[in-house]
């Protein structure tokens, strides 16, 4: 009786996805098990309301999610949320098998030394990457840490108040796009076991490399390229400011050698002689050798860390993957192919709801909503 009761106070509540991305901000609403897609918002983040992964503007952005909740019409208000990739630090550590509360301090011990500001300055996360019950007693736990700027999550949670929205759970966004991906890393890899992935999520302002086998973390890197990267190099190449640049970039970026079939494709407008292929491919190059080098050294990096592994399937998401030809660009420097993620296969869709071809456009960015928003259908667990 009393247990009965007990579970009656404590109603399940189901939480939102949200991410407040340095270029868009997303909502997304998931519920039930299986998870179904309820309803989705997304806007860009006004100019300068974010800034080196703080935000800057709260009150501005507290107000577009108020909108946003509105045009939803959604009545829920927890939410999860995903704290920005420049604010956390994430580390992989071993340590001994040991009991939950001395887990706590060994954690918090060792934290002092990978952290690189003063420890009370900091919120501090940890799990275990594997349940610790199937651990052998003389083996070594594998435990992630995320910390982050004690400021930086203040300041989310007063912007998340401001717009009347409770978080329950705040996240880590390379992991909650794990979450959204994890049945494609499923079956069997090189070496019988179960496949080693790498996972590249390209955002406004960061970007995330992310190491698996089946769906379980190996190693996360921050990488420092991003979609902006490829916008300056247009603004500067082209002389123009930010916002048309990121214009001319969707409309005639490229991240590809440009054949000659697309250059025979050029009529007499001036806009796209302007911004024909093979001056576009020179405006961008600079960013794709720099991004390109830097996949490769964190993929060594990977590599000296935890000895040499076969990887069997590659991902990218993100906003940023969709400069035509990158994909290929990218895959080709790692040697595998990046396959794009569409996180809404996961989701029971009522396609009668939504404009698909829409949602199936917005998929890249949705990938780490969609993960915080399955976190958030059972946020307690
Ligand atoms: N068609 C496109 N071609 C190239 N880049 C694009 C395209 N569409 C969006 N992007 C880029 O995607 C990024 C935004 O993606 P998103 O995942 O929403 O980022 P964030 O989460 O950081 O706000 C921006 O850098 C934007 O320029
Ligand atoms: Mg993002």
């Amino acid at each position: 009786m009393r247990n009965s009761l007990n579970r009656w106070l404590q109603p399940r509540v189901e939480a939102l996805g949200l991410e407040i991305g340095a270029a868009n901000l997303k909502l997304v609403e998931i519920s039930g098990s299986p998870p179904v897609l309820k309803g989705f918002a997304t806007r860009p983040t006004p100019p300068g309301a974010i800034r080196g992964g703080n935000i800057v503007e709260p009150s501005i952005i507290a107000g577009e999610l108020r909108e946003m909740l509105a045009e939803m019409q959604t009545r829920k208000r927890y939410v999860v949320a995903g704290v920005s990739n420049l604010a956390v630090i994430t580390r992989i550590i071993q340590v001994p098998k040991m009991g939950e509360r001395e887990l706590e301090e060994a954690i918090h011990w060792e934290a002092e030394r990978y952290i690189p500001f003063p420890i009370d300055e900091v919120v501090l996360d940890y799990a275990p990457l594997d349940p610790p019950a199937e651990v052998p007693d003389d083996a070594q736990l594998d435990v992630v840490i995320a910390a982050a700027r004690l400021e930086t999550i203040t300041q989310l949670v007063e912007t998340l108040k401001e717009a009347q929205l409770e978080p329950v759970v705040l996240d880590v966004k390379p992991f909650a796009g794990l979450r959204t991906i994890e049945n494609y890393m499923n079956g069997e890899g090189n070496d019988g076991a179960e496949p080693v992935s790498v996972f590249l999520e390209i955002g406004a302002e960061s970007s995330s490399l992310v190491l698996s086998r089946g769906a379980r973390l190996l190693m996360h890197r921050n990488l420092n390229i991003s979609g902006n990267d490829f916008t300056e190099a247009i603004a500067k190449s082209f002389g123009l400011d930010f916002s048309s640049a990121e214009e001319v970039k969707r409309d005639y970026g490229l991240a590809t050698i440009p054949t000659e079939d697309e250059e025979s494709l050029l009529d007499f407008d001036a806009e796209r002689e302007r911004f024909n292929p093979a001056r576009m491919y020179d405006a961008i190059r600079p960013v794709l050798v720099d991004a390109t080098t830097e996949l490769r050294r964190s993929l060594e990096f990977f590599r000296v860390q935890i000895g040499d592994i076969h990887i069997d399937k590659g991902f990218i998401t993100g906003g940023g993957s969709k400069l035509r030809g990158l994909p290929g660009i990218l895959g080709e420097a790692l040697g595998l192919q990046l396959n794009p993620v569409d996180p809404w296969d996961v989701l029971q869709v009522n396609e009668s709801q939504y404009d698909m071809s829409e949602l199936h456009k917005l998929a890249p960015e949705f990938t780490v909503p969609v993960g915080l928003g399955l976190r958030g259908v059972d946020p307690l667990d």
